[in-house]
C-alpha cells in the first residue's frame, strides 16, 4: 500500500515540474513515506533523516518532507516537531492530496509545514489518479479501501491509518478500466482487510462482488488482493476466487501464531482449529491454489508451547511463502503494556526455527516444479539468469530464450528450483 501512496505522490510531484533526481545530492527536495507497522522501519528513517540534516548543511535550498504512518503517531509527530526543526513538510496518512498546498505554503513562506490532520476523511483517489508516477508499466495497485477496525492487540495501523472506510466500487472500476486501457495487465486490489470490503457504502457490495467485476474488465490478465483476515473470509470469496479467470489462485492468510491462546491475546478473533479448517477449504474447493502467510515469533507470554503450534500450522499448511516477523513493541497498542517479555535470545532461537521449517518447505515446493510449464508474467528487470517473472503463485522466476515485452504471460519450462525461484525457458 506504500508503494501505492509513493507513486501517487511522485505523480503529484510530476504533474508540479520536478523531475527524479539521480541522487540525494543532486536533489531539492526529498520525501520520505515512512512505515512504523515494526520498530526497525521507524530506526531506519530516522538513520536517513539524521544524515540529512547533514545534507542541508550544505545545500540549505534542500526541501525535507516526511509522511505516511510514522508521523501519524502523535510522539513522533512532537518530536518531529521540537527536536527535528530541519525537517520542512510533515504530513500524515490521510492528506496527501494537500502535499502540493504544504509545499507551495512552505516554499512561499520558508516556514515549516505540519499537518496530520484530515485522518477521517477518506481521500478522494479518482482525482489523484491521473497523477500517479507508476513504477511498473505492465503492473499496478488500485486501493480499495482505508484504515482497518480490527486492533489486533500488538498493531499500530489502526491507529495511524483510522477506521476502515471502503472506496465506491464504480470508482474502483473505473481507476481499473483506466489502468487497463493504459496497458497495465496486472491490478492488485489493497486494502488492510480486503474481507471486509463494502461494509458502509450505500449500495450492499462485498468483496467477492467487486472481484468478480474486475474479473470482468478487458485487457487484464491477473488480479492480486491483498490482505485477508482469516477470520472472515467467505465461501462466496472462496468461489469467486476459484471461478474468476484472471484472478490468480494464490491466496495471502496472515496466521500470526499457531496458538489458540496466543490468538487470543492477539484480538485476532480465530482458533488454529478455525485456521486450518479455512486452509483445507481453500485446498480442496480451489485446486492447486497457493497460500501464504506473515507470522510473528516472541509476542508477549508465548510459550515453547506456544510456538511448536505454530510450527504445527506451518508443517500442516505447507505455505507458498511465509514473512516472518519479531515482535516489534509498538507504543500506543495494548501489546505494548504487558511486561512479560519474550528475551531476545529466545526469539532470535524461535525465529531461527522457524526459518528452517518454512524454507526447506519452500525448496521441496519449488523442486515439485522441475520440468512441468508454468504460465510467468514477464517484468522489466533482468538478472543474470535471465528476465525476471512472476508466476501465477507469485514466485520469482527467471526465464531465458524470450524476447517478449513486459508484461507478456511466457509459457517457461522449470529447469531449476531454489528456495526463493526458479530459473526456466521460455517455450
Ligand atoms: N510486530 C511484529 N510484526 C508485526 N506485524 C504487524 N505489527 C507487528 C508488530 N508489532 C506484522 C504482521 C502483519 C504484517 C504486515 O506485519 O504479521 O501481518
Ligand atoms: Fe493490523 Fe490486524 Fe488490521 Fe492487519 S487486521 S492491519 S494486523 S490491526
Amino acid at each position: 500500500m506504500n508503494v501505492r501512496e509513493s507513486e501517487k505522490l511522485s505523480g503529484t510531484l510530476e504533474a508540479l515540474g520536478y523531475e527524479r533526481a539521480g541522487s540525494e545530492d543532486e536533489a531539492d527536495l526529498i520525501l520520505y513515506n515512512t512505515c512504523c507497522v515494526r520498530e526497525n522501519a521507524e530506526n531506519k528513517i530516522f538513520g536517513n533523516l539524521s544524515y540529512l540534516k547533514f545534507q542541508k548543511a550544505s545545500n540549505p535550498g534542500l526541501i525535507i518532507a516526511v509522511c505516511g504512518c510514522m508521523v501519524q503517531q502523535p510522539d513522533v509527530f512532537n518530536e518531529i516537531c521540537e527536536k527535528h526543526s530541519y525537517i520542512d513538510i510533515v504530513f500524515g496518512t490521510a492528506n496527501h492530496g494537500m502535499f502540493p498546498e504544504l509545499l507551495r505554503r512552505r516554499l512561499e513562506t520558508g516556514e515549516p509545514v505540519r499537518d496530520i490532520s484530515g485522518m477521517a476523511v477518506a481521500e478522494t483517489e479518482g482525482s489523484l489518479k491521473s497523477l500517479t508516477a507508476r513504477g511498473h508499466s505492465y503492473k499496478a495497485g488500485v486501493t480499495v479501501m482505508h484504515g482497518c477496525n480490527n486492533f489486533c492487540s500488538y498493531c499500530i495501523v489502526p491507529y495511524v491509518r483510522g477506521r476502515e472506510r471502503s472506496r465506491a466500487p464504480e470508482d474502483i472500476l473505473r481507476e481499473a478500466r483506466a489502468l487497463a486501457d493504459d496497458g497495465v495487465k496486472e491490478i492488485m486490489l489493497l486494502g488492510q482487510n480486503v474481507n471486509s470490503y463494502g461494509q458502509g457504502l450505500d449500495v450492499p457490495v462485498t468483496f467477492a462482488g467487486l472481484l468478480r467485476r474486475v474479473n470482468e474488465i478487458e485487457g487484464l490478465r491477473r488480479i492480486r488482493f491483498m490482505t485477508s483476515h482469516p477470520k472472515d473470509f467467505s465461501n462466496e470469496l472462496i468461489e469467486a476466487v476459484r471461478d474468476c479467470d484472471k484472478v490468480c489462485k494464490a491466496v495471502h492468510l496472515p496466521l500470526q501464531s499457531g496458538s489458540t491462546r496466543v490468538l487470543g491475546d492477539m484480538n485476532r478473533k480465530y482458533t488454529k482449529e478455525d485456521y486450518l479448517r479455512l486452509a483445507e477449504k481453500l485446498k480442496e474447493r480451489v485446486p492447486d491454489v497457493a497460500l501464504s502467510t506473515d507470522i510473528i515469533v516472541g509476542y508477549p507470554g508465548e510459550t515453547e508451547e506456544d510456538f511448536l503450534e505454530t510450527l504445527d500450522v506451518v508443517r500442516r499448511v505447507g505455505f507458498a511463502g511465509a514473512f516472518t516477523f519479531i515482535y516489534s513493541k509498538r507504543t500506543g497498542t495494548p501489546a505494548a503494556l504487558r511486561e512479560d517479555l519474550i528475551p531476545k535470545d529466545v526469539t532470535d532461537e524461535r525465529f531461527k526455527r522457524l526459518t528452517e521449517t518454512v524454507n526447506p518447505m519452500l525448496l521441496a515446493r519449488n523442486e515439485a516444479r522441475v520440468g512441468t510449464e508454468v504460465e510467468v508474467m514477464l517484468e522489466e528487470s533482468k538478472s543474470r539468469l535471465g528476465v525476471r517473472g512472476r508466476a501465477d503463485d507469485n514466485t520469482l522466476v527467471h526465464v531465458t530464450g524470450t524476447e517478449l515485452p513486459p508484461g507478456s504471460i511466457a509459457r517457461v519450462r522449470i529447469t531449476e528450483a531454489k528456495t526463493f525461484y526458479l530459473t526456466g525457458t521460455c517455450v
